[in-house]
Parts: structure tokens; C-alpha cells; sequence
């Protein structure tokens, strides 16, 4: 794999540590109601399961997969679910687990459509949050970082399928252009 257009944004000691602050804050909160956390796929499957490791009460997992950009690096607005929850949330905890929030669009189709499943309650966790491209208000009730409007790639993140791997989170530079 060629690493040489890559650099690196957020080092994975830095995951590390926000990863635990994290998981301390949903403990606070979750620790005695056996909470749903619903991953969002692909890119929050190496997030939730570093997060999950480090939860050390009772909780269940479930994944949801929306529409994707298809190749290019920005959203349409038109989202769908493609993966939908096969279990009833009604009366359940449910933190949605995802990588970026970018302009919210993915996100707050969902949170509308989970919350109209009558969960107990609903929160949002994200692993980073890009709010200057933001197009939509989303609530995000525990952040990992801020990051600046740039893409990104790592970490479970991908351009065009590549680089999920990448234990760092990563931008990519393109052919050509000076650091
Ligand atoms: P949104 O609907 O624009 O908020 O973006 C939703 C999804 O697009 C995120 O959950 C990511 O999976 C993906 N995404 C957004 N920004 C980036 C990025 O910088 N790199 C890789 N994927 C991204
Ligand atoms: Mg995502």
C-alpha cells in the first residue's frame, strides 16, 4: 500500500486517550441501563470496537449501514437505509455510535427514524465532528475531536474503500500538492 501521500492528523495515542475519556463519560451515564449501541457501517467499525473494549458494563450491539457517497468524498443529501436494526429499540437505550459528523445529513436521517421507534432514549457519540461543512443541526452528545474541513482516511474512514486500516487518523494529499 502506497503511504506516501498520507499524513497524519490525529496519531493513535491520541485516539487512544479520547477513545477512554469517551467510554468514561458513557459509563457515567449507562452504566446500569444496559444501553444499545448502534454502530453506523462501514466507517465506525474500528471506533465502535475499540469504544465497546473499553465499556466494562452490560450493553448490546447492532449495526445500521445508510447510503454511502458511492466513490467521490462528498454527501448527497438523499439518504436511505440499506442495513436497517433487527431488534426493537421501543423502551431501549440507544446511543448511535459514529465516525464524523460532517454536513449531519446521515445522522439526523437517522436520529429522526430511531426516534420514532420509541427508544427510552436516544444519544449520538462521535468520534469526530467537522462542523464548519455542517447543512443540518445534529446534537452530539459525546465528541472525540473537532477536526478542520479537510477529508480524512483512517481509523475505519475510507476514500474509496481504501485505507480503513490505517491505525492513524490521516489526510490525504493529492498528487502534486506542496506540503
Ligand atoms: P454526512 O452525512 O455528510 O455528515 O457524512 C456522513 C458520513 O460520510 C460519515 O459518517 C462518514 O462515514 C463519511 N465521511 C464524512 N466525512 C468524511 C471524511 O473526511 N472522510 C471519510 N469519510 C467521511
Ligand atoms: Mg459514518
Amino acid at each position: 500500500m502506497d503511504s506516501s501521500n498520507l499524513k497524519c492528523l490525529i496519531s493513535r495515542e491520541e485516539i487512544e486517550s479520547t477513545v477512554k475519556r469517551l467510554a468514561a463519560d458513557i459509563r457515567k451515564d449507562y452504566h446500569d441501563k444496559n444501553p444499545l449501541a448502534v454502530g453506523v457501517l462501514k466507517g465506525s467499525f474500528v471506533f465502535l470496537a475499540d469504544l465497546v473494549r473499553t465499556l466494562d458494563f452490560h450493553h448490546e450491539v447492532e449495526f445500521v449501514r445508510l447510503s454511502s457517497y458511492g466513490s467521490g468524498t462528498t454527501s448527497t443529501g438523499q439518504i436511505t437505509m440499506i442495513h436497517d436494526l433487527h431488534v426493537s429499540i421501543e423502551g431501549r437505550h440507544v446511543l448511535v455510535v459514529e465516525d464524523i459528523v460532517d454536513t449531519g445529513n446521515s445522522i439526523a436521517f437517522l436520529i429522526n427514524y430511531l426516534s420514532e421507534k420509541q427508544p427510552a432514549s436516544l444519544k449520538l457519540c462521535a468520534l469526530m465532528d467537522k462542523p464548519s461543512r455542517r447543512q443540518v443541526e445534529v446534537q452530539i452528545d459525546y465528541r472525540g475531536f473537532i477536526v478542520p474541513n479537510v477529508f480524512l482516511v483512517g481509523y475505519g474512514l475510507d476514500y474509496d474503500e481504501k485505507y480503513r486500516n490505517l491505525p492513524d487518523i490521516c489526510t490525504l494529499q493529492e498528487v502534486g500538492e506542496e506540503e
